[in-house]
């Protein structure tokens, strides 16, 4: 057996989070042959609830499950971590833009990211959630200068998932057929999801769905899923969003399989025009724990646009919280 990574979770008692620890305790994330140590974060007002649910967690009695621990310090919470999920903040409710929360949840990812600076492990890797994910991992990334940029990370998996879901529908195939199918830019209104590129069973999806419904209904149902499930729920998507998160991590863990690419938001060393620094979703490939953004792609001047209009999203998000970086 392998020793014990340990594994930090933030908002932990919340929906996501409820949705997400069972899957990592159980070994769908990190392996089936690999130990974890849960250090779980929450507000004091969420103790008593998040006691409830290390209750369970024992209850299932899930033989991988080294040991847990609860915290509302993020010193503590963050200390030794290898594997970081960052969901713990508030989700936006019907009528609400997801950067409307950036003020709100912003101020977070300031102390999380100097605790995670402090007293994370040498080699953590960290995911956000918490929305807006991209711009919230950007505070996190600033706030913590002796973390290699990097290791910062933001989830658009979960629009990528959502995106392989409908191609699959619309060609009466199963989601595995789906491949090449990158997300760019923010999790946002302005993202782009990139079906110029996408295949299926190794054929372009362009050759085998029409144009009209790719550009249109395509395009706006993925990025308006998020707000779907909040009018239908009353409340944003959590298990999905569990899922997705666990698929981040799993892929960066154990990297990507030959010729498949997925979608992670990362921060920029300038690729394809994009501003260096901006943490901005790519297809990448992963190896070894280290990610590689797909080079060569050809964009059409509609992909173009596309690229640079949430290109735009986000340096406008990054603008609006520069008062939180010191
Ligand atoms: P929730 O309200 O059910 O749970 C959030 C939890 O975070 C609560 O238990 C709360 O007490 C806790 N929390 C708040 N501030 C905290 C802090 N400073 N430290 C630690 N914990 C804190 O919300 P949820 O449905 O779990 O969603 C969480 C976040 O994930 C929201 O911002 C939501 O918009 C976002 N989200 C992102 C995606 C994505 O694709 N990136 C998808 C779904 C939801
Ligand atoms: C989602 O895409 O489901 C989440 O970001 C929640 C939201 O506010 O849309």
């Amino acid at each position: 057996m392998k020793a014990p990574i340990t594994v930090s979770v933030t908002g932990a008692a919340g929906n996501i989070g409820y949705a997400l620890l069972f899957r990592i305790a159980s070994g769908d994330c990190f392996g089936k042959d690999q130990p974890v140590r849960l250090r779980l974060l929450e507000i004091t007002p969420a103790m008593g609830a998040l006691e409830g649910v290390v209750m369970e967690l024992n209850d299932a009695a899930f033989p991988l499950l080294h040991s847990i621990d609860i915290s509302d310090d993020a010193g503590v919470a963050f200390s030794g971590a290898n594997q970081v999920f960052l969901v713990g903040s508030k989700p936006r409710g019907p009528g609400m833009l997801r950067s409307d929360l950036v003020r709100t949840n912003g101020p977070i990812f300031t102390g999380q990211g100097r605790a995670i600076n402090d007293n994370a492990a040498d080699d953590v890797r960290a995911v956000v959630v918490g929305n807006p994910c991209n711009t919230n991992a950007y505070i996190a990334m600033k706030s913590a200068p002796d973390v290699p940029a990097e290791r910062f990370t933001a989830m658009t998996r979960l629009d990528q998932n959502r995106a392989i879901s409908q191609l699959a529908g619309k060609l009466g195939k199963t989601a595995g057929s789906i491949g090449k199918m990158g997300i760019w830019g923010n999790h946002g209104p302005s993202m782009f999801a990139d079906y110029f590129h996408a295949e299926c069973d190794g054929t372009p999806v362009t050759e085998l769905i029409g144009a009209d419904w790719l550009k249109d209904t395509f395009l706006s149902t993925v990025s308006k899923r998020g707000k779907a499930i909040i009018n239908a729920r009353g409340k944003s998507s959590a298990a999905s969003a569990a899922s997705a998160a666990i698929d981040h991590m799993a892929t960066w863990y154990h990297g990507t399989a030959a010729g498949e690419w997925t979608s992670m938001a990362i921060p920029s060393k300038g690729w394809y025009g994009v501003p260096e620094g901006l943490i901005f979703s790519f297809p990448v490939t992963v190896t070894d724990g280290q990610y590689s953004v797909v080079e060569g792609i050809e964009h059409s001047d509609f992909a173009r646009a596309k690229i640079q209009a949430t290109i735009d999203e986000l340096a406008g998000e990054r603008e609006a919280v520069q008062d939180l970086l010191s």
